[in-house]
């Protein structure tokens, strides 16, 4: 059943772009312009452009987000950054839970509810992720195994104003390959009732992502399904060319 869910298309940049890439936001924006795209628009740079980008981006349609935090808010904890840091920076959102920092960073459900908890704390919004291996869904477990990271990552607490879901299969990240419809229907219906089951009915107005290879050619396919409300894009999103054309999925 399709909700009245205000969808989202999300960008996450991950390790690319410097400040020659303020183009492409100035491109997005001006894109953008003053209508309504028919859905909310976000850029998650590297935390060395969130300043710079939020000041571009200010007024505009665009928000900024950030792809992580530490969990605490000060400390001796070289080389990291705290939700409260990438508030004053201008990020209204963190991305959580990445599978990327989930296999490279070594961190569990739990750390990823602590990092949701601290975007909290300082006043900003979480997008949770969770997705599962090409082993996994060989297996047949990927329904289980994305319910348990739901479960284990989502902190008490989580509303749909301060807590966005994103589904990203890894074995979709980056490589070109997508669930088919059907499977992303499956999923995403399996998120949405682990989510009633832990928060209630408010879980109907949650949003819930897909992510992983969401080009301009399978963005209104994939953003048609029952379920998906909005998109967390790495490669596309990098391009406001491209970025543009998955938001045109949202045009009435
Ligand atoms: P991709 O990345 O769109 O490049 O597949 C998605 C993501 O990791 O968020």
């Amino acid at each position: 059943m399709s909700t009245p869910i205000r969808a989202i298309a999300a960008g996450n940049w991950k390790m690319n772009g410097t400040v020659a890439s303020t183009a492409e936001i100035e491109a997005l924006v001006a894109g953008l312009g003053s209508e309504d795209p028919g859905c909310d628009v976000m850029i998650c740079p590297p935390a060395t452009l969130i300043n710079i980008f939020a000041q571009i981006a200010l007024g505009s349609r665009v928000e900024i987000g950030a792809q992580d935090c530490h969990a605490n808010e000060t400390g001796a904890h070289t080389g990291d950054l705290s939700a409260e840091m990438l508030a004053e920076a201008g990020a209204t959102t963190i991305i959580v839970g990445h599978s990327e920092r989930r296999q490279d960073h070594f961190e569990n459900n739990e750390t990823v509810r602590a990092k949701a908890e601290a975007a909290w704390r300082a006043g900003l919004k979480a997008i949770i992720c969770c997705g599962e291996s090409d082993e996994q869904r060989k297996a047949g477990e990927a329904l289980e195994v994305v319910a348990s990271q739901v479960v284990a990552s989502l902190p008490e607490g989580a509303t749909p104003e301060n807590t966005t879901i994103a589904y990203e299969p890894i074995w979709a990240i980056g490589t070109g390959k997508t669930p088919t419809a059907a499977d992303v229907a499956e999923m995403h219906a399996n998120i949405r009732t682990t989510l009633n089951k832990i928060i209630g009915d408010t879980a109907n107005e949650m949003r819930i992502l897909y992510g992983g290879s969401v080009k301009p050619a399978n963005a209104d396919e994939l953003m048609s399904v029952d379920n998906v409300n909005g998109a967390l894009v790495g490669g596309a999103s990098l391009k406001a060319e491209d970025f543009l054309g998955i938001i045109a999925a949202y045009k009435d």
